[in-house]
């Protein structure tokens, strides 16, 4: 099978791009090269990268030629950056999601849409979210995904065509840009820097090991039914506190640089999803547990300084996290 990648620069992308490659596909990467994306995550593979925008029918065409299915994984994807400007959000899930649909009508190619959690809202109140509960997101940033996901019911009834969508926890796991809890924290503790935890820090995510999630997405591309969402959910429900606490063990650093900063605005205190779908129809479960997953990733941050020094050295995150962490941190408690 050939299958078309977006977004397959970034992050759960390349992991994704790469275990299609070691299953024997045929793989191409479609991808804007945002601030995210990077080829690095792709390089020594050989997997063909073309660098487009999903909002471009024409490079989408062009990138899909002889595909038999499309798994579309670009977006913007930092809540943080969605509250200091959500423009481009609407743009890339909204336009770009509607842009690859319209495609897939005329060209009959499977299509999984890779979403969040975050579209159900927050489960401060207990229980965890099913495929069918309604949506309530809550940032600029899951307003954007939830919109992109009503597409799909859409042009299945519509037009007839072969699409899901899976709704993936908080994913972690080497290449992940960072400026997210888990990449950001370890990085900082490497280098000796504070770790600006949002509040009380005692919010809750439902991690997922980034294999997991991509043999989720997996099993729904091979074997989802035309319609349906699919819940991936890692299983484990851990405080911010307890992951920070965590990763500065692993890395023996100074237990002062965790520092209690300004919240989030409209922060989720919960996210929590029943998988039991995805284990009942498709077989998929998680296997790597929290405990193995974040001792991993760490060690794999610790490995490769190269790859996030690069980045991390660049104006363009450097300007970021001055915007997002300058005041926070000069008010740190
Ligand atoms: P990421 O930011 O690392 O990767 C996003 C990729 O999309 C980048 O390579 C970027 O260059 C590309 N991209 C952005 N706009 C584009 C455009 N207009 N055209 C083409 N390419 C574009 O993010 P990620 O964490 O790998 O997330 C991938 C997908 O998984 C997203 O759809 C996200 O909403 C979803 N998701 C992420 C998580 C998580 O915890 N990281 C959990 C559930 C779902
Ligand atoms: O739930 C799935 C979602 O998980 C994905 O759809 C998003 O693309 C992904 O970014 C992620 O969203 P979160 O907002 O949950 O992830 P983030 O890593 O930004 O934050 C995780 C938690 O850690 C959240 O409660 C906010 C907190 N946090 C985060 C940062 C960056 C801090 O306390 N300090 C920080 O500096």
């Amino acid at each position: 099978m050939r299958v078309l990648v977006t977004g397959g620069a970034g992050f759960i992308g390349s992991h994704f791009a790469k275990r299609l490659q070691r299953a024997g596909e045929e793989v191409v990467v479609l991808d804007k090269l945002t601030y995210s994306g990077n080829p690095a995550n792709l390089e020594g593979t050989g997997i063909e990268l073309v660098v487009g925008d999903i909002c471009d029918p024409q490079a989408v065409e062009r990138a899909a030629k002889g595909c038999e299915a499309i798994v579309n994984f670009a977006a913007e994807t930092h809540v943080d950056r969605s509250i200091l400007g959500a423009t481009d959000f609407g743009r890339t899930e909204f336009v770009g999601t509607q842009t690859l649909l319209e495609l897939v009508r005329k060209i009959d190619v499977r299509y999984v849409q890779v979403s969040t959690d975050e579209v159900y809202g927050d489960l401060e109140a207990g229980g965890s979210s099913r495929e069918n509960d309604p949506l309530a997101p809550s940032s600029p940033y899951s307003v954007a995904k939830a919109a992109a996901d009503l597409h799909i019911p859409a042009y299945v009834r519509t037009f007839g065509v072969q699409a899901c969508i899976t709704r993936g926890s908080n994913t972690y796991g080497p290449n992940q840009y960072p400026e997210k809890l888990i990449p950001l924290f370890s990085t900082n503790a490497l280098d000796g820097q504070p770790l600006p935890l949002y509040g009380d820090g005692k919010q809750i995510r439902d991690w997922l090991y980034v294999e997991d999630h991509c043999a989720g997405v997996e099993a729904v591309l091979r074997r989802g039914r035309a319609g349906e969402i699919y819940n991936i959910g890692g299983g484990h429900e851990v405080e911010n506190i307890e992951i920070a606490e965590r990763i500065i063990e692993l890395t023996g650093a100074d237990p002062k640089l965790l520092q209690h900063v300004d919240d989030r605005p409209g922060h989720d205190r919960r996210y929590s999803l029943s998988s039991e779908k995805a284990k009942e129809e498709l077989g998929w479960g998680p296997v790597v547990s929290f405990a193995g997953g974040i001792e991993q990733t760490v060690a794999w941050y610790q490995a490769n300084r190269a790859w996030w020094e690069s980045i991390k050295s660049g104006e363009h995150y450097r300007a970021y996290y001055e915007r997002q962490y300058a005041e926070r941190l000069a008010g740190a408690e």
